[in-house]
């Protein structure tokens, strides 16, 4: 059955559940507070950088299924399922999450709601916060106890991120077992077609809900600086930690997923969510438990630097050095550059003297706007253009398809480190280059 469904927040999650939802044969209304994205939305237009995404948007548009407004009234008036897809970024100067947009939702949203409603939490939340948040919605909802608030966590990735809404790995849906009330029945129907197809469907407490998700970003960070650990001791012994990373990844209990060894993880959600995640253990008393996440961080940090050094030691000093750096994206085909690690690099190294210029195929604009005093290129040739080393800090496919005789008339200096493992080292070395990889001899 169709649904009449509204998706609050309209970035890289709640834009995509929207324009999906929508595909799903739901009609649906997004509704954020800048108006400035809403008016690209409405024309059609993603205002950051996904494949598939446009695609969807202007189709559901033109079936109107789909549409996008500031106004809260009319999403309460419209829907009776709410879905919550706002951030949750790290508080300044702190571990934990802040919480200010999903509060703000719950404050804005429930004094309009006068029929019975199910909101589903789809943001990275701090255990604990479904259930405060159900309790603040009956309070200040006039529909009073016939508002329900179940927690659906999302663990779509950017760059796939219609493919993992419309085909995820697993549901999840964390109701509120002491009010038993329409949340699953509700959820069964939104994702009709995803059951059909037999994606698995988790239905848990609020708590554990919550918790999966948290666990699964600590996980998938602890498993890169897992190989990122590794790599350090290669680097001391001289081994390869890309061809580790193969033979141990064919053990299927361990899986090669995961294991790419290089300047480390970065992006809008693993390293907030894991530091979230211990702070919010330490109040539940549970601190000792998530110690290591700290140096799951440190590891993860200390990649950056030594992608610095690197670079330093190739220069012999970074002073007036000219620095390319191919890449400012966290990962490819994304142009989110939150505490991405390539940018990171390319601005320590701007401190310490070097002329550094910046390419990446999408994430100018971003850059730009986050590190203005970086200098930027149009293309990556002209990025190299005189360069004494080469740092490719993201592995877009244009970067790692890259041919030595590419670049060989355009740098200063045939030196190429590669922060992503991403090229073929005795290619390189054949033709002349000097290659460094991270945790490669
Ligand atoms: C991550 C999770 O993978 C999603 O499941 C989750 O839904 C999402 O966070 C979220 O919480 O919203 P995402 O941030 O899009 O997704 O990016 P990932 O693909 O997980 O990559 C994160 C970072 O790890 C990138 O900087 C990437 O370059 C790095 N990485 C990844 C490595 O350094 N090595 C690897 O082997 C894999």
């Amino acid at each position: 059955m169709s649904e009449k469904i509204s998706v609050f927040g309209t970035g890289y999650l709640g834009a995509t559940h929207a324009a999906c939802m929508a595909e799903l044969g739901h009609m649906v209304l997004g509704v954020d507070v800048d108006e400035a994205k809403l008016s690209k939305l409405n024309a059609g237009e993603v205002p950051f950088y996904e494949p598939e995404l446009e695609e969807v948007l202007q189709r559901n548009i033109a079936a109107g299924r789909l549409r996008f407004t500031s106004s809260y009234e009319e999403a309460a008036d419209f829907a009776d399922v709410h879905f919550i897809g706002v951030g949750t970024p790290q508080k300044k100067g702190e571990f934990a999450a802040d919480m200010k947009f999903v509060d703000a939702v719950i404050e804005t949203l429930a004094p309009l709601l006068t029929r019975p409603a199910v909101i589903f939490g789809k943001s990275t939340v701090p255990v604990g916060t479904a259930e405060r948040l159900a309790l603040r919605a009956r309070e200040l909802a006039p529909a009073g106890d016939d508002v329900e608030v179940a927690w659906n966590p999302e663990f779509l990735r950017e760059g796939f991120a219609v493919k993992d809404t419309l085909h995820p790995d697993r549901l999840v849906l964390g109701v509120d077992r002491n009010r038993p009330g329409r949340a699953e029945e509700v959820a069964r129907d939104v994702y009709a077609q995803l059951l059909d197809e037999e994606i698995p469907f988790l239905v848990t407490d609020l708590a554990t809900a919550e918790l999966v998700k948290a666990s699964a970003n600590a996980f998938l960070a602890t498993k890169i600086s897992f190989i990122n650990a590794i790599s350090e001791v290669c680097e001391a012994a001289g081994a390869d930690v890309t061809v580790l990373a193969d033979a141990i990844g064919h053990d299927a209990r361990i899986g090669r997923k995961f294991l790419n060894a290089g300047i480390g993880f970065g992006g809008g959600c693993l390293p907030k969510d894991i530091r979230a995640f211990m702070a919010r253990a330490g109040e539940l008393g549970a601190d000792q438990a998530l110690t290591f996440l700290r140096e799951v961080d440190n590891i993860n940090m200390r990649r950056r630097t030594r992608m610095v050094e690197l670079a330093r030691e190739s220069c012999g000093s970074l002073l007036g050095a000219r620095v390319a750096v191919l890449g400012a994206a966290f990962k490819p085909n994304s142009d989110d550059v939150r505490d991405s690690p390539a940018l990171n690099v390319a601005g320590q190294i701007q401190l310490q003297g070097a002329a550094v210029s910046v390419y990446d195929p999408k994430a100018m604009d971003n850059s730009r706007a986050l590190f203005p005093t970086l200098s930027y290129a149009n293309t990556a040739l002209d990025a190299c253009e005189e360069a004494d080393v080469v740092l490719v800090l993201t592995e877009w496919q244009e970067f790692s398809k890259l041919q030595p005789a590419d670049l060989d008339a355009v740098v200063a200096k045939k030196v190429i480190i590669d922060g992503r493992n991403c090229l073929n080292p005795s290619q390189w070395r054949a033709a002349g280059w000097t290659y460094r990889g991270l945790g490669r001899p």
